[in-house]
């Protein structure tokens, strides 16, 4: 899940490459690295540890030449991130930029060693440098020795090679990976995804699994995976090259929790005409016999919770499960079935195998996405938008409420297909629906109070997370928040679950964050509070006025969300989920938007 860039130009390239890499960072900061042919065909290349701002510090002290070159920034798989192991990776006459996992590269780089070639990194990438280099040292020329490389790579890639002497050349080859070929006046551009090359060209071409291309600057050739010339489509694409910014606000992430109200008003303005649902045609419900909602991270546990409408809204079966699994455990599928892949990227590759297992299963397929351009979105047989807008910060904010609320329109529609719900509860329900924005509104307002309540947490080791029904994965979606912006170590769990073992972990330093609307489940879960308390458990009791009246003063603190929303309270919840994850991550000094070891969009399995 790296991201790489390539440019045939009539400029200096190496500040556009830098541009594009800003541009997808989201995939990787471990490292990065860019590599130019100079016009007297001269190949030579920079690399740095760390975030893209390290790359161009010193690019500025020992410049780049050259109107031809390809970039990359590093999400480490095989090897450390140090420079050794950066991209591009250099064998003689040729650089190699890669997203994805050689396989078979051990076989390789093996057969390279007793061929007396030394590799000088860890990672799997160089192997393609050292082939390539090696069959041009044999006599191949640059487009043969790359397609004899290829020919012998197993598992996924996307492949940007450049060459040593040539001004005027680079090959490309995508499998598994993305790549997206741009195509500018006298200039061609490849990157990892459309967003990458926005500031260049809207003109693109998706390179399909197994094809290469041979681009110069008056355009490029497409092959197939048998080697056979082949035309793809040439596509506009819109996603704006304006640049990206934090809006006044400290971090990306503090300004998407603010975006929230706003948003989720746009998914409801899009999918809801007064008392009705609009979806794309072919979206009904009334002979599915199951619907499967898959997902990785944040966006399984919004299938999680929607899982709760689903199945109580529409009484429909409903699997959820993370797209890692999914797809292994090998799921029987029917006609009837409707498969969901839910993605803010669209390009997650557990999520996008998932979805090519069930659809070669015969189900029928949606992709919920945020990114429209996005290979989700493209293989899906109906895409529907989560209209988040841009999400910076790698961990999730308003992404994942706005799957949220698609999946409750999804649910409405399905509970009204299938004569569960008639038109005037379907009113009801999209009457809660659109109190969400206002709530949402007024949750922000607890900030604050969250942020004086992460001074205390952010002290602690380990935080619990407790909720009951669709609370659950709100409770588990808070504990993955907490972790991957604070490093604390946090569990979710269901209540009612409590004390069949996690119990154990229970004492003064271990906060308790419970969730429980005053709703049906309320006084259950107020009874798994006590069994905390009577263990000297620190509880953070988030409910309405009512259920913090009636909780009494057994809670250490208490913070009172606004009543309403009704069954699709979760909603709101989310937000004191992220702001406590988010002002604990501020109290302990670590990268907000770019937390350690993670990327916001993860192609590798
Ligand atoms: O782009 P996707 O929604 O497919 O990404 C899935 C997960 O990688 C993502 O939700 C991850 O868990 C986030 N960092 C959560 O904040």
């Amino acid at each position: 899940m790296c991201g790489i860039i390539g440019i045939l130009g009539k400029h200096e390239v190496s500040p556009q490459l830098v541009d594009a890499l800003r541009r997808l960072e989201y995939r990787g900061y471990d490292s990065a690295g860019v590599a130019t042919v100079d016009a007297g065909g001269r190949l030579d290349r920079r690399r740095a540890v760390g975030k893209l701002i390290n790359l161009s510090d010193r690019l500025v002290h020992e410049p780049l030449r050259g109107h031809a070159g390809i970039g990359h920034t590093r999400w480490a798989t095989h090897g450390a991130a140090t420079e050794a192991n950066a991209h591009p990776h250099r064998h003689g006459p040729v650089a190699v930029v890669h997203n994805g996992i050689i396989e078979n590269f051990r076989e390789l780089r093996d057969e390279l060693i007793a061929a007396g070639i030394q590799p000088q990194s860890q990672t799997d990438t160089e192997t393609v440098a050292l082939m390539t280099g090696r069959h041009m040292e044999q006599g191949l020329s640059p487009v043969e020795a790359a397609r004899a490389t290829l020919a012998r790579l197993r598992g996924a890639f996307a492949l940007a090679f450049l060459f040593q002497g040539e001004t005027d050349l680079m090959v490309v080859a995508r499998k598994g990976s993305p790549l997206a070929i741009g195509h500018g006046a006298g200039e061609m551009f490849v990157g990892s995804d459309a967003v990458a090359l926005a500031p260049f060209t809207d003109r693109i071409t998706y390179l399909e699994d197994g094809d290469h291309a041979v681009l110069t600057r008056a355009g490029a050739q497409v092959f197939d995976g048998d080697g056979s010339p082949v035309a793809r489509r040439e596509t506009r694409i819109d996603v704006g090259a304006t640049a990206i910014d934090k809006g006044g606000y400290r971090h990306f992430m503090a300004k998407e929790i603010a975006e929230q109200p706003v948003v989720i008003g746009d998914v409801l303005n899009h999918y809801v005409k007064g008392d009705r649902i609009v979806l794309p045609d072919g979206l009904d419900f009334a002979g599915v016999d199951r619907i499967a909602l898959v997902g990785c991270g944040t966006a399984h546990l919004a299938g999680h919770v929607a899982r709760y409408w689903f199945e109580q809204l529409a009484g429909l079966p409903c699997d959820i499960d993370v797209a890692s699994e999914f797809r292994y455990r090998e799921p029987p599928l029917s006609a009837q079935s409707w498969f969901v892949a839910i993605s803010q990227s669209g390009e997650t590759a557990d999520t996008l195998a998932a979805l090519h297992y069930a659809r070669d299963h015969v189900a029928r397929t949606v992709g919920l996405v945020n990114v429209g351009t996005s290979a989700i979105a493209r293989d899906s047989d109906i895409a529907l938008p989560t209209l988040a807008g841009i999400e910076v910060s790698v961990a999730s904010s308003k992404a994942f409420t706005c799957q949220l609320t698609v999946l409750a329109i999804l649910a409405l529609k399905a509970a009204h297909d299938r004569g569960r719900i008639g038109d005037a509860d379907l009113a009801r329900h999209l009457a809660d629906l659109r109190r969400i924005p206002g709530l949402m509104q007024q949750a922000l307002d607890l900030s604050d109070d969250c942020r004086v309540l992460s001074e205390w947490l952010s002290q602690a080791q380990d935080v619990l997370y407790l909720g009951r029904g669709a609370l659950f994965p709100v409770a588990l979606e808070g504990a993955l928040k907490l972790k991957e912006l604070s490093y604390i170590h946090a569990e979710g769990y269901a209540s009612g679950e409590l004390k069949h073992g996690p119990i154990a972990l229970i004492d003064r330093d271990v906060p308790v964050i419970v969730l429980a609307p005053h709703d049906a489940l309320f006084e259950k879960t107020v009874s798994n509070m006590q069994e905390v308390m009577a263990r000297h458990g620190q509880i953070l009791l988030l409910s309405d006025r009512a259920g913090i009246a009636a909780a009494g003063d057994g809670p250490h603190a208490t913070l009172c969300l606004p009543e309403g929303g009704g069954i699709f309270q979760p909603i709101l919840y989310a937000i004191p989920m992220q702001y406590l994850a988010y002002h604990s991550a501020v109290a302990r000094g670590t990268d907000v938007d770019q937390p350690r070891n993670l990327a916001k969009s993860v192609t590798v399995e």
